[in-house]
């Protein structure tokens, strides 16, 4: 049965992509824009360009309402109970480092950081760097077959020395929601801050981060079909009060002098320097069109397309899936096929999607592999790409075999 996606032709890039003969499947890299982001970043440009915060003129009272708006959107977006506690930063990775020197005073040598072993580069270095500078131990969860945190093993691991929990909602490479409810609790029952990596999670369906009880929750406006160069940091009001500053700059300081200065309190304390404004006003832009779809066909259209992806990747002979991914993306390895030949003969015929080690180096190496392809899907995506790509793969298939 065919899949048309109704937002396809919302989105300027995957037509572009689609003319030039691309298929483009790799979205949990980064997506496409929607028409509305365009015309917020030319209506913000073309309307003439201001700084934040700073200014009393008409632009820069202009471009400091439309900022502050993303932060009211971004808030309603995860459900914060206030918009003050959401802190932008250049990206994903950024807000992990933030969290990383912010929170370093509050550890002593030997407390624990405990992490899963399918996180991310971005929510990985950032605490082993820390954990070798304070001569902290790093714990790293196991996963079951399925790819899920085992959470028996995090019972046992999960201890009076973990001072911090730092965990994927959805992982990048496997594709499964991970049990975090059971995980925080364990964190959380020996007073342990809590860090979610959302940055894959925030793209499918909504998350309230009340609800998730978290301490902080981090995502890439790029993924969430934004623009790049933004990041978001949520954070509980106890748990921003005890980042301390990490950047220094204009804007952050409420009163300097030459040997000593005050600092403002988040969110703008943690920004300092001129902000993504263009990027920051644009992704209010993506989270307002995003809020005008209908949740319940986004998530519909995803599931069918994503079981279309499994049932073809599951007819053909030796390919071995990685986990058992839930949504939008699906990682997977063929018996006696090299990825990176593989990943050449699908982008000989215009099918764009990743392959390698997708930022998790040590889950890779973890699963006895070098690389993986990996296909991951957007509420652009249709049947057709699928098509197209079981096309391709097929054909690829039959060379290298
Ligand atoms: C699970 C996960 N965490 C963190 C990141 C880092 O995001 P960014 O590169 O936008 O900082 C990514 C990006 O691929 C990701 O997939």
């Amino acid at each position: 049965m065919p899949l048309p996606s109704p937002w396809r032709s919302d989105f300027p890039g995957i037509l572009a992509l689609e003319a030039e003969g691309q298929t483009y499947l790799d979205s949990a890299a980064t997506a496409q824009k929607p028409q509305a982001l365009l015309d917020a970043l030319q209506g913000y440009y073309g309307a003439g360009a201001a700084n934040v915060h700073r200014a009393q003129h008409l632009p820069g009272e202009r471009a400091t309402r439309a900022f502050e708006n993303t932060r009211v959107r971004v808030a309603q977006w995860l459900n914060a109970a206030e918009p003050t506690q959401i802190v932008f930063t250049h990206g994903a990775t950024e807000a992990f480092n933030l969290l990383a020197y912010g929170l370093e005073e509050q550890f002593q040598a030997g407390d624990q950081i405990v992490i899963s072993a399918l996180e991310h580069h971005a929510n990985l270095l950032p605490w082993q760097q820390l954990a070798l500078r304070r001569q902290l131990e790093l714990v790293v969860l196991p996963l079951d077959a399925a790819g899920l945190i085992d959470l028996e093993q995090a019972a046992a691991l999960i201890g009076p020395r973990t001072r911090l929990l730092a965990l994927s909602q959805l992982s990048n490479v496997l594709g499964c929601w991970q049990p975090l409810a059971e995980l925080l609790a364990l964190g959380q029952a020996q007073g342990a801050l809590t860090v979610i990596d959302g940055a894959q999670g925030v793209v499918h369906g909504r998350h309230d981060v009340q609800a998730l009880g978290c301490d902080f929750y981090v995502f890439s406006s790029h993924k969430l079909y934004g623009p790049d160069g933004v990041g978001v940091l949520y954070g509980r009001p106890e748990a921003l009060q005890r980042l301390k500053h990490w950047q220094f700059g204009g804007e952050m300081v409420r009163l300097a002098e030459y040997h000593s200065a005050e600092f403002r309190g988040a969110p703008l304390g943690l920004e300092a320097g001129t902000p993504p404004i263009a990027g920051v006003i644009a992704l209010g832009a993506s989270l307002d069109y995003l809020a005008g779809l209908d949740p319940a066909a986004v998530v519909g259209h995803e599931a069918a397309l994503h079981a279309k992806l499994l049932a073809g990747l599951g007819a053909r002979d030796g390919i071995q899936l990685l986990g058992a991914p839930r949504v939008a993306l699906a990682s997977f390895v063929v018996e006696g096929v090299h990825n990176a030949d593989l990943a050449h003969l699908l982008t000989e015929q215009g099918i764009a999607v990743r392959a390698g080690h997708h930022c998790a180096m040590p889950l890779l190496q973890r699963l006895g592999l070098a690389g993986a392809i990996r296909v991951s899907l957007g509420l652009y995506n249709d049947s057709d790409d699928l098509e197209r790509f079981f096309g391709a793969l097929d054909q690829a298939l039959e060379l290298l075999r």
